[in-house]
C-alpha cells in the first residue's frame, strides 16, 4: 500500500504529471529528445549537485523523467508539471517560493534549494505503467 502505481501511456513527450506518492506530490515527465540534449549538454563541474541524466533515470528509459515534486529548500511544490509555460529558464521547474531553479533533469540551477529533486524507487512494470515505491 505503500507504493503508487501510475499510468504513463497518455503522457506526451513534453508533458509532465503530477501524481502522489506517500501523501506528496510525484512529477512524472516525458522528456523530449531535445530536453534530453539539454541535459546532457550540461558540464557536470557546474552543477551544484552533480548527477547525469542518466544516473536519474532507468536504462533504455531515459526519458522518462520521475522526481519528487518536493523543492529541496523549503518544500514547496515547483511549477511546471501541468501548468505549462512556467518551468523558468532552465526548461525543468521552477519553484516560486523562492525562486529555485531545475533543469530538464530536475537538477537546481539557480535559487537557494541545496539539492536536486529527488528520484524515489521506482519500478516499470509495463511499457504503460511505472510502480514508485
Ligand atoms: Fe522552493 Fe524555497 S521552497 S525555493
Amino acid at each position: 500500500a505503500s507504493s503508487t502505481e501510475v499510468d504513463i501511456s497518455a503522457i506526451q513527450p513534453g508533458q509532465a504529471i503530477k501524481a502522489v506518492f506517500r501523501k506528496q506530490p510525484v512529477f512524472v515527465r516525458n522528456l523530449t529528445p531535445q530536453e534530453i540534449a539539454e541535459a546532457n549538454a550540461v558540464p557536470l563541474d557546474t552543477l551544484r549537485d552533480p548527477q547525469t541524466l542518466a544516473e536519474r533515470t532507468k536504462e533504455g528509459k531515459e526519458n522518462w523523467l520521475i522526481t519528487m515534486g518536493v523543492c529541496t529548500h523549503l518544500g514547496c511544490v515547483p511549477l511546471g508539471a501541468g501548468e505549462g509555460e512556467t518551468r523558468g529558464e532552465f526548461g525543468g521547474y521552477f519553484c516560486p517560493c523562492h525562486g529555485s531553479y531545475y533543469d530538464t533533469a530536475a537538477r537546481i540551477r539557480k535559487g537557494p534549494a541545496p539539492t536536486n529533486l529527488e528520484v524515489p524507487e521506482y519500478e516499470f512494470t509495463s511499457d504503460s505503467v511505472v510502480k514508485i515505491g
